[in-house]
């Protein structure tokens, strides 16, 4: 299939790296977990103590900041400056300080050219919150994800408890719809579908099903 590109948005906990993984695995793309990113921002911004509304801390921060993915047999690597960060950016609160970054201007026009950078020659998914409405516009193909509040909750708590047993579900539901509220009424990129994104539910689908119906749609539209 020629090398389109192909952008997946949605809120967290709907499948989007997960459908986005198995996506670019069954089309021989490379996937681009964006989320990661903004993550990567908010990890360095951490460990040097520059709190999410310094927005010259933060520039500064962007500046100084070479980020890059690598193939490797443990799958797909983020580093930073050289650093592999992989698992460390995966912390609750590192989840919650990239929601708070990624409302600051200064780190959403430093990632956009990051973002178009990697962009360049097609053969790639795209997952994140504005690739199909703001970074790429004029994707090949756009899809826009959801689920259910209480599945989107389950699914994550599952995936938390597995490293920290005192992971409760209230609290898993408390911090996802806090980042669901910030990520969708922020001022700027907010999380919403692209007018001409192809909606689909994953309340009811499993992975499969989802990968399936996105494969066939691209097939048509390729044809
Ligand atoms: O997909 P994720 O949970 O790893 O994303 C972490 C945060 O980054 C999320 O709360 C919102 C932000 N984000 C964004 O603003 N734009 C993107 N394209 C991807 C993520």
């Amino acid at each position: 299939m020629k090398s389109l590109l192909i952008t997946i948005d949605g809120p967290s906990g709907a499948g989007k790296s997960t459908v986005s993984r198995g996506l670019a695995e069954r089309l021989g793309y490379t996937y681009v977990d964006t989320g990661a990113l903004y993550r990567a921002v908010a990890f360095v911004a951490h460990s040097k103590g520059c709190s999410a509304d310094d927005d010259n801390g933060l520039a500064d921060i962007c500046k100084h900041l070479e980020l890059r993915f690598e193939k490797s047999s443990k799958g797909r690597r983020l580093y930073a400056n050289g650093e592999d960060i992989t698992e460390r950016v995966r912390t609750s609160e590192i989840t919650m300080l990239a929601s708070a970054v990624s409302a600051r201007s200064v780190v959403r026009e430093n990632l956009l050219n990051v973002q178009r950078g990697m962009g360049k020659g097609g053969g790639l998914v795209f997952e994140g919150r504005d690739m199909g409405t703001v970074v790429f516009p004029e994707a090949d193909v756009k899809f826009y994800l959801n689920a259910h509040l209480d599945t989107r909750v389950l699914r994550r708590y599952k995936e938390l408890v597995e490293t920290d047993a005192a992971t409760s579900l209230p609290g898993v539901r408390k911090a996802m719809m806090k980042r669901d509220e910030d990520d969708s009424s922020r001022a700027l990129a907010p999380l919403k579908p692209a007018h001409d994104a192809v909606r689909i539910d994953s309340t009811f689908l499993g992975i499969e099903q989802v990968v399936e119906a996105m494969f066939h749609h691209i097939r048509g539209q390729a044809k």
